[in-house]
């Protein structure tokens, strides 16, 4: 049951994850001067500072993409090396896309709040993202596990900011740009405080002491 479950939301995750890329990849027709839905603000942000907004929005998705099949134990026991190779994919994108983002969030759509939650999470993806490398190429494996289970949090928060945006126009709101003063902070906290509950929920407890005789 409880693995059914687990497999479920995986698959949910992943599903989620494919299809938000997917529909980021519009971006890859902007320097074409083909604007498919982009939202009006997100085209003024563009417009302002194409290199470092473009840099972010054609390469996040790559993140996206290859970021959930690297938690696929059996693929990962099987093909060491496509987790490797995918792995290294993950981390340039997530520190390519990061500086991009950490470079465009002055200029975000919402403004200086929305801009300074966009910032801290830039900081803390590409962060978070390096140190779990380098612990994986110095072979400390839980650390790289458990500094990636934060690192994918943060990606998917590209997923989670998504689904929320109806919710918000529900609650009143009347753009995204307006919404993203809230957005930049819901989209990934409660990403972030899920996997540290995870994680505080599966650290192997103190074996009980035994009562001396
Ligand atoms: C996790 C760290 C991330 C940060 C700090 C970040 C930051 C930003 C910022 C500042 C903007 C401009 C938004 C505005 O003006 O309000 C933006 C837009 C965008 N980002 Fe990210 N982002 C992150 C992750 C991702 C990921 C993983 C994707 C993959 C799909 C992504 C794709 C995009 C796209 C396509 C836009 C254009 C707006 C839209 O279509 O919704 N971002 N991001």
């Amino acid at each position: 049951m409880e693995r059914s479950i687990s497999r479920f939301a995986f698959g949910t995750m992943a599903f989620l994850s494919v299809a938000i890329a997917l529909h980021a990849m519009r971006f890859d027709a902007v320097p074409m001067n083909l604007w498919l839905g982009v939202d009006e603000g997100i085209r003024h942000v563009v417009e302002r500072v194409p290199f470092q907004a473009l840099t972010h929005m054609l390469v996040a998705p790559f993140a996206l993409l290859f970021g959930p099949f690297q938690f696929m134990p059996r693929l990962r026991a099987r093909y060491p090396r496509i987790h490797r190779v995918s792995g290294r994919i993950y981390v340039a994108a997530c520190i390519v896309a990061g500086l991009g983002a950490l470079f465009t969030a002055p200029y975000a759509s919402g403004g200086r709040v929305p801009g300074i939650g966009f910032a801290i999470l830039a900081v803390l993806w590409i962060g978070t993202t390096t140190w779990a490398w380098r612990a994986a190429v110095a072979r400390n494996f839980a650390l790289h596990r458990t500094l990636m289970r934060y690192s994918y949090a943060m990606t998917f928060g590209a997923v989670t900011l998504r689904l929320q945006i109806p919710f918000f126009f529900m609650a009143g709101f009347h753009s995204y740009s307006e919404a993203s003063v809230w957005l930049a902070y819901t989209s990934w906290i409660p990403n972030v405080l899920i996997v540290a509950l995870y994680d505080a929920w599966n650290r192997p407890r103190k074996p009980a002491l035994v009562a001396a005789e």
